[in-house]
């Protein structure tokens, strides 16, 4: 784009005549803990249905005493990178309990998952070998097989049939299949099994991105690769947010000593970056210990999940097929999805419209998040409120 006020006026304008203008919302609270998921959306009172705090955790008043007590001993902020002066004891120790809780040799802390993306595609792919993705594979996926300048190959969605046979016509070039574990969007999960099966006969890794699975399924909360039976052998490089179930921020990479050694040497997004200021790595400490502790809130949120999609099906709700705690309300076009959330919204439940090119064209929906902080009866009058909206909307 030019340095052209009038192109960029057009290009906003455009967005705007698309329905594909984003507004950001802002949310308040006086007591989160006390209050949550009742909040201020833009000064209307709603409950939150549409954030990744499955565990509700992320208002926890315990978690947020150990992010004080760590800013009073460690500072609010690491002043450097990990490899210069930013290295902390509670990111060690952070680093120490992520790769026991995964059941791996080494963690590595990132700030972001989309940043641990970036740093495991482009250390394991090189330029020119082949990256297979899943079809639906979360943005950041995407964006670190770019800019690891492999080849980029897509494969249909949750369909290890189709991953080998690109693998097949790839003829030895291919270096890693990725995938989401639950997909962000749809909340469905991938056929990790089969997936590790045909990485391995092809003689490729299997990166799985459980951002969304972790704390929340198998029997543990160990994720998706818990609920699969699947070992570190299986699925040797493991990528986990923090920001998601387990209510603070930041993100990890585990896996093998060498796999984890070869990024600390050679990730850019871990190299040129200041480090997760200590008081997340201490107040994520916290959080795994309470998830640990309290399996209940991993319960609840499936209950609450399998309480929703049942509902929603009885009223005719067009919930997407997920025993996840996302589940999509899908609506297709974009003028029908931006009613049911402004109506939402009046009838008391701030859920987000999610459009494209989050979600492919003609597949906007309502991204419905489920919490353990939630009660049966706010997910019960959401159904209620859904139900009643969708009815009403046009075709
Ligand atoms: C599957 C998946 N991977 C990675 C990310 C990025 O994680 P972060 O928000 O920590 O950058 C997200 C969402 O944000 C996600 O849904």
């Amino acid at each position: 784009m030019k340095r052209d006020p009038l192109a960029l006026e057009e290009s906003l304008a455009e967005l705007e005549r698309g329905l594909l203008k984003r507004r950001r919302a802002t949310l308040a609270t006086l007591n989160a803990a006390a209050e949550w998921p009742s909040v201020s959306v833009d000064g209307r009172r709603a409950v939150d249905f549409c954030s990744n705090d499955y565990l509700a955790l992320a208002r926890h008043p315990d978690i947020a005493g150990a992010m004080a007590d760590a800013a009073q001993r460690h500072g609010a902020g690491s002043g450097a990178s990990h490899l210069v002066a930013g290295h902390g004891v509670e990111h060690q120790r952070l680093e120490e309990e992520l790769a026991a809780f995964t059941g791996r040799a080494r963690a590595l802390l990132f700030s972001t998952g989309y940043m641990a993306n970036l740093a495991v595609i482009g250390a394991l792919a090189g330029r020119d070998e082949v990256v297979l993705l899943d079809r639906l594979s979360h943005a950041s996926l995407i964006d670190a097989a770019v800019l690891s300048r492999a080849r980029l190959k897509r494969f249909a969605h949750a369909d290890a049939a189709a991953a080998e046979r690109v693998l097949a016509a790839s003829n030895g070039t291919a270096a890693l299949v990725a995938t989401d574990g639950v997909f962000s969007m749809d909340g469905d999960v991938a056929p990790l099994v089969e997936l590790a099966r045909v990485s391995r006969a092809h003689q490729c890794w299997l990166v799985v991105d459980d951002a969304h699975g972790l704390g929340v399924l198998g029997a543990s909360g160990r994720g998706l690769l818990e609920e699969c039976g699947l070992d570190a052998e299986a699925v040797p490089v493991l990528i986990g947010t923090l920001g998601k179930a387990f209510g603070t921020f930041g993100a990890f990479a585990a896996g093998a000593t060498d796999v984890i050694e070869l990024l600390l040497q050679k990730a850019r997004t871990y190299r040129y970056t200041t480090a997760l200021p200590q008081p997340i790595a201490a107040a994520t400490r916290q959080a795994l210990a309470i998830a640990a502790r309290e399996p209940w809130r991993r319960e609840r949120v499936l209950k609450l999940a399998r309480r929703f999609s049942e509902g929603a099906r009885q009223l005719s709700v067009p919930v997407m097929a997920s025993a996840t705690p996302i589940q999509p309300v899908l609506l297709g076009s974009l003028a029908r999805v931006l009613r049911a959330q402004e109506e939402l919204l009046a009838a008391g439940f701030w859920v987000t419209a999610i459009r494209p090119p989050t979600v492919p064209s003609g597949g906007s929906r309502l991204r419905v998040a489920l919490s353990a902080g939630h009660s049966e009866d706010q997910v019960d009058a959401l159904l209620e409120a859904l139900g009643r909206i969708i009815a009403r909307l046009p075709p």
